[in-house]
């Protein structure tokens, strides 16, 4: 079916259907294709991004930045010491000038809330670059590497482990579920992913014909598995739980072993990064032949461009 994308802001992936994570990942890979050729455009040209981050980011910030620059756009970095961001001014108030001056605003913080509120106040698309609840453009790169791997989506068998009520783990369950992959929550039962949202997601499976599961069961998890992904044990504005993760999630950590019990030879490492080697993955699973993460990391660039495309042309 025809997309037509232009004007929509990207806020979780719930907000995408399957024709439309098809259209991104289409635009995604032409846009791959056309950055490796060299070939030079200007399609934002003339236009704004503002950026605001209440949170660190390389990845995401690079991507974005590099993403619009390169097509002629101007983004303008804001951290939250530059700006109120609900402080001295309320969010309302930041958003609705925002939308005067700028084409689209991405955002990186802690709440939901602040980025909706943006999205409804501001008048233009808004990205949401990772709040506490989700990560969905890192969702969208993770799905276009999935692809690049194995030429399709549908029927694949991934599986998370880790922090099971996490953002990567929210935003990969909706995305998997979207585009029919099989997708394994593997997390420690205090971890599991919120009800609420499993049963969204259980819906959306149905419809795909894939299956969602949520476990604490290591090998039978990993058995079959095409993609063993993982992410921080720790995420950012929870380092006061350091310690208690460490421990809840050692048996859940990619190693070589966990590797093996997938008895599948190609199965693919993934991580969103940023990795901290020792924890949830060893340094000879990352380091290894299985493991995707550059092309996953450069394709945050691609998977945000073709969103911007999408949404502003
Ligand atoms: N994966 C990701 O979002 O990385 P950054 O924190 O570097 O943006
Ligand atoms: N769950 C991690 C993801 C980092 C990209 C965090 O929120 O810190």
């Amino acid at each position: 079916m025809a997309v037509n994308f232009k004007g929509r802001s990207l806020l979780t992936l719930l907000d995408l259907t399957r024709d439309d994570v098809r259209h991104l990942l289409d635009v995604s890979h032409l846009l791959k294709a056309e950055r490796t050729a060299f070939q030079v455009n200007q399609r934002f040209r003339g236009k704004t991004l503002a950026m605001l981050f209440e949170k660190r980011s390389p990845r995401t910030r690079c991507a974005f930045e590099t993403a619009f620059g390169e097509e002629g756009g101007h983004p303008v970095f804001l951290s939250s010491s530059d700006i109120q961001l609900g402080k001295k001014e309320s969010i309302e108030d930041t958003a609705r000038v925002l939308g005067r001056m700028f084409d689209a605003i991405m955002f990186r913080g802690f709440s939901q809330d602040t980025v909706d509120t943006l999205e409804e106040y501001s008048g233009v698309p808004v990205y949401n670059g990772l709040t506490d609840m989700c990560h969905p453009t890192q969702g969208l790169a993770d799905l276009m590497t999935m692809e690049e791997n194995f030429g399709g989506l549908s029927g694949l068998n991934f599986v998370f482990t880790g922090d099971g009520r996490g953002n990567m783990a929210n935003s990969l369950m909706i995305g998997c579920a979207t585009m029919g992959v099989n997708c394994t929550i593997l997390s420690p039962e205090s971890l599991y992913p919120d009800k609420e949202l499993v049963e969204t997601v259980m819906q959306i499976a149905s419809d795909s014909c894939s299956e969602l599961e949520i476990t604490s069961d290591i090998q039978k998890a990993v058995k079959g598995a095409d993609v063993i992904y993982t992410d921080v044990w720790v995420s950012m504005g929870e380092e006061e739980k350091a310690k208690e993760r460490v421990s809840l999630l050692k048996p859940f950590q990619v190693n070589s072993e966990m590797m093996e019990m997938t008895d599948n030879s190609d199965t693919i490492f993934m991580h969103c990064l940023p990795a901290v080697k020792g924890n949830e993955v060893t340094m000879d699973v990352i380091e290894s032949s299985s493991s995707v993460v550059w092309d996953e990391a450069e394709n945050r660039k691609h998977t945000i461009k073709a969103l911007m495309v999408a949404s502003l042309l």
